[in-house]
């Protein structure tokens, strides 16, 4: 496909925030002295007690990230407080339910008055700032109370998506020994009910076994199915919220003070808990938030994702509510009832801007333009997208057919790990190319290098580092700052390595390849090999496993299982669909599989090491460029693995 340029939409550009011109003149002076950059741009929140230092960080040595550190602020009074005397009867969360039927409006002084109430019954129940509370809900307005109700007393949130099981759900408690767990009975996505409270009662069990006790567990009625109760640790939230006092200070927390824990995948060992903090977090989500989609008052603002995932956390909830914006909250998913939902929401609730995930994108692209085209989208303005690569096709979907070459698509290219977008266009500012996440956002400095670490000028593919800090950056992997050097800064020195290949092009503009590391990502959901790999070797039947990733025309990346079986043990179907059961068990139907090939041997060095080049070739079907196969112990089984691949062309 030739590589087309989009320029600069002239309805962006009349009303954009930030122009061409703008963008290389605040780019510069962001790179050139930081200090005095974000010095300014920290002031875009309210803090208490204002700072006086700004910068204080180092990528060597003991790795330390620290910004604005004497300054003291609340998370919690910045999305809420500081917005009551102007807009205190404006709409802060339009909540549209699975139902189409079902929707809420809740104004920025509601959401006062429920995040205190809530504040205070996690007071009443022991909660103290600095203790972890685990949030494992569906997406309803009480997910986003809950985590703004931690941060008003300084408690540390840890969201576990809805989705994951309950033995996911348990190592997480156990990991940041949370004692307090929010949930609802049930969750509600596509019609269909998730066992929320069910879950918890397990994972709260399995927790108990590495000797974690969990106090309490505050459920929210949603759906009012039939839950367990056990009387002395289970609160119901409904009842406890009614009681308690409507008002509740905020802590004062100091800027280097823990918001929240998410946990992540890596390429070895169990998720990681990463952790940010409060103050530069706030700075620089709000600021993305604002440039990055072009956002004015009185935007009606949507993205798709769900709270669980560090996009939620972000570009739902903090940076939107930072800004006083109108952020919508959606607990379906897209195709239901039909394949028309996303924009008929739009249409019902006059979206301004749109942010969602290419693996949606392409599921719609899929189900036929009719679905959209019947639909007016009117309001739409600036279109967003997130998570993975976005193949060219589908950015000219939705590009030319939801935004009608009217809203410019800004590919925004960020992780877990760096808090907020770090490489994006902006909307009145930046000619599109589809495919390209385009240039770094203000105080951002990209780097490619090489396999040894060489720096790449100009034209070049290689490995993506940033080279300096910048205030939305994780600051450690909780309770395991060794694990946080190890995994991003000894790879290459002094540089913080995001995993990610990319090529930059000759005029500066950056194209993210995909991971260069055991990480996969599976319609948006990142995911270790390691892991899928743990649970498969954890089924009886199975005595060795290696996963790779392989290109999935809907989810980006599929999941290619290779496992070598027990002596005595017979692969087929039946044993295939059990170890599919067996996945979505250990870690949720997310990691479920799509392709097992039993295979009696697995290519290995004479060393022992699996050679997982050969299998992502043969899980491409691409095994005629196999490479060098001779240092194998056993050349033999790559003749084997060809013969039985799953994924014949
Ligand atoms: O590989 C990159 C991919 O998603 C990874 C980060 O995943 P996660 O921490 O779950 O965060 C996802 C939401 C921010 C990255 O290392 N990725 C994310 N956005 C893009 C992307 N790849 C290409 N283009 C993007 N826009």
């Amino acid at each position: 496909m030739t590589q087309k340029t989009h320029k600069v939409l002239k309805q962006a550009k009349s009303r954009a925030l930030i122009d061409s011109d703008t963008y290389h003149d605040w780019y510069k002076q962001s790179v050139k002295n930081p200090e005095k950059f974000w010095g300014k741009h920290g002031k875009r929140i309210d803090w208490f007690k204002p700072y006086t230092k700004v910068k204080n960080t180092s990528f060597t040595g003991k790795v330390s990230i620290k910004w604005f550190e004497d300054g003291l602020t609340n998370v919690s009074y910045n999305c809420i407080d500081r917005h009551l005397k102007t807009r205190g009867d404006q709409t802060a969360i339009i909540w549209e339910g699975d139902n189409p039927y079902d929707d809420r409006k809740i104004t920025y002084n509601e959401l006062y008055d429920q995040v205190c109430r809530l504040a205070n019954v996690l007071k009443s129940n022991g909660v103290r700032k600095g203790d972890r509370v685990t949030i494992y809900m569906p997406m309803i307005p009480e997910a986003a109370y809950a985590m703004l109700a931690c941060t008003r007393i300084g408690a540390i949130h840890s969201i576990v998506f809805g989705g994951f099981s309950p033995d996911a759900l348990a190592g997480r408690i156990v990991d940041c020994e949370s004692t307090f767990v929010i949930t609802a009975d049930e969750g509600l996505r596509g019609g269909k009910k998730i066992p929320l409270k069910h879950n918890t009662d397990q994972a709260v069990a399995i927790a108990g076994r590495s000797d974690v006790v969990v106090k309490k567990v505050l459920v929210v009625q949603r759906t009012a199915g039939k839950v367990d109760w056990f009387d002395s640790r289970d609160i119901w939230y409904h009842e406890a919220v009614a009681r308690a006092k409507p008002d509740c200070p905020p802590a004062k927390m100091k800027a280097e003070d823990p918001l929240f824990i998410l946990y992540t995948s890596g390429s070895t060992g169990k998720p990681k808990g990463v952790l940010h903090t409060t103050g530069g977090y706030l700075v620089y989500v709000s600021m993305t938030h604002q440039y990055v989609f072009d956002y004015h008052d009185g935007d009606i603002y949507w993205c798709t994702a769900d709270v669980g995932w560090v996009t939620g956390h972000s570009y739902i909830v903090y940076g939107p509510l930072a800004n006083g914006a109108t952020t919508l909250m959606f607990e379906g998913v897209p195709n239901y009832p039909s394949p028309s939902r996303f924009w008929d929401v739009i249409d019902k609730h006059q979206v301004n801007i749109f942010y969602t995930a290419p693996t949606a994108i392409r599921a719609l692209m899929g189900a036929g333009d009719a679905h959209v085209t019947k639909t007016s989208r009117k309001s739409l303005r600036t279109l967003g997208s997130v998570g993975e690569p976005i193949n060219p096709e589908a950015w000219e979907w939705y590009y030319n057919v939801v935004g009608e070459k009217k809203c410019p698509v800004v590919d925004t290219w960020w992780q877990t790990e760096t808090g907020g977008i770090m490489i994006t266009p902006l909307p009145g500012a930046t000619d599109l190319k589809p495919g390209s996440a385009t240039t770094p956002f203000f105080g951002i400095q990209p780097q490619l290098v090489d396999n040894d670490g060489d720096v790449l000028e100009g034209t070049a593919e290689g490995n993506l580092c940033i080279t300096d800090s910048w205030p939305g950056q994780m600051r450690t992997v909780y309770g395991d700052h060794e694990r946080f050097i190890q995994t991003y800064f000894s790879t290459y020195k002094g540089k913080y390595f995001t995993g990610d290949g990319c090529r930059r092009d000759a005029d500066g503009y950056y194209w993210i390849t995909g991971r260069v590391d055991d990480v996969i990502n599976v319609s948006g959901h990142r995911m270790g090999t390691a892991e899928v790999e743990s649970a498969l070797v954890s089924h009886d039947a199975v005595s060795e496993a290696a996963v790779v990733g392989y290109p999935h025309d809907m989810k980006g990346q599929g999941i290619y299982c290779y496992v070598t079986l027990m002596e005595g043990a017979t692969g087929g179907d039946e044993l295939r669909k059990d170890l599919v059961r067996h996945v979505r068990n250990e870690i949720g139907p997310i990691a479920s599989p799509d392709k097992i090939q039993f295979s009696p041997g697995l290519p290995k060095t004479r060393s022992g090491k699996i050679m997982r080049r050969i299998l992502r070739k043969i899980a491409e079907d691409d095994f005629a460029a196999l490479g060098d196969t001779s240092t194998l112990a056993d050349p033999t089984v790559v003749t084997d693995l060809i013969d039985n691949r799953q994924n014949k062309k």
